[in-house]
């Protein structure tokens, strides 16, 4: 039995819950996994703790409701615990990070994920920012401590990009990848080749609950270039800051450009692009007018893709949902069960 410490439970932490529910049975016959959700910490609903595990139903009705304290009280039950203490204190054997994205400062996560190693347990997260700021301090401090630090979800929500890169492509030298990781512009960009207004199609992405909280960080290609100079680090082994890497969003794209390139045979995609050249990589995020015959030409809407360089079989391409709770919450899973096969 996996013990489980939420820290944030927005759309990611309910999709993750979501399918903790409803894959039960399927889970635990297939993979032998089993998992309960001893805590959870939010900043507006309260927080909750409970050694022997909460009740899932009711967990999401309370938060349903708005806070934590439409829970029902058991025996053992505590309400009053600070994300820190859920971390330091409790017997959760793995801290899943879902708190908001700040790829400036990367806090609060980033302290989270090192108290969490600090206390020996393992780390699942959805958040880019302690991930793509400090990426070489916490994967030694977790393999110093040798524990786990899954970030699966932080980059195509819940395709498993990252998966197939580091098992599937196993023995094969990736020399690059160019990829559309960002669902906020990809969606807002399919919008206005249908004839759409930016600021209109901007506001579903955010109603639609893909877009940041400050949805300059989509529009304005940092969240691409996180993701980007994760898939760099983890991909392709070499140590990328975001400060080294040339970026431009979608902003300055026009209605007219987005049709004029389309009768030309083009799309406008906003594109994360790596090559490795000796030790070194090159990396942008840009939008590039690419032809019709391109694969990531017809990514469409909050769908995300990436397309490999292998030596061994050429490029590799994974497409699929970019964003969303349910699909983030599938990578979290991932995670779970790809720490579960190793502990095993
Ligand atoms: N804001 C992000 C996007 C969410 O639009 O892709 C998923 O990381």
């Amino acid at each position: 039995m996996l013990r489980l410490a939420l820290i944030g439970f927005g759309n990611v932490g309910q999709g993750l819950v979501n399918l903790l529910i409803s894959r039960a049975g399927l889970l635990k016959q297939q993979y032998g996994f089993d998992a309960s959700v001893i805590a959870v910490a939010t900043l507006r609903r309260g927080s909750l703790y409970h050694a022997d595990g909460l009740d899932l139903d009711a967990l999401l009705k309370a938060s349903q409701l708005g806070a934590f304290r439409h829970y029902p009280h058991t025996a053992g039950l505590t309400r009053d615990w600070s994300p820190q203490d859920i971390i330091t204190r409790s017997n959760a054997d793995v801290v899943i990070e879902l708190t908001y994205t700040d790829v400036t400062t990367g806090q609060p996560a980033t302290d989270h994920v090192r108290a969490a190693f600090e206390s020996g347990k393992h780390v699942v997260t959805a958040n880019k920012g302690p991930v793509a700021l400090h990426f070489h301090e916490l994967n030694a401090l977790a393999a110093r401590k040798g524990l786990f630090f899954g970030y699966e979800a932080t980059v195509m929500g819940g395709t498993p990009n990252m998966r197939l890169a580091r098992l599937g492509l196993a023995g094969c030298v990736i020399s690059g990848f160019s990829g559309i990781v960002n669902s906020t512009t990809n969606y807002i960009l399919t919008e206005m080749e249908r004839g759409h207004d930016y600021e209109i199609v901007l506001a579903q992405a955010q109603a639609l609950g893909f877009a940041e909280a400050d949805p300059t960080g989509d529009v304005e290609g940092y969240d691409a270039l996180a993701k980007l100079v994760i898939v760099v680090n983890t991909i392709m082994g070499v140590p990328l800051r975001l400060d080294a890497v040339e970026r431009q969003g979608i902003t300055h794209l026009t209605a007219a450009d987005v049709t004029d390139a389309l009768r030309d045979g083009y799309r406008w995609k906003l594109v994360a692009r790596a090559q490795r050249h000796g030790d070194g990589v090159t990396a942008s995020v840009c939008p590039e007018r690419l032809p019709l015959s391109d694969p990531l030409a017809s990514v469409m809407g909050v769908t995300n893709a990436i397309t490999y360089e292998t030596d061994i079989i050429g490029p590799t391409t994974i497409v699929g949902a970019g964003a969303g709770g349910i699909p983030t919450g599938f990578a979290v899973l991932g995670d779970l069960l790809e720490l579960h096969r190793g502990t095993r």
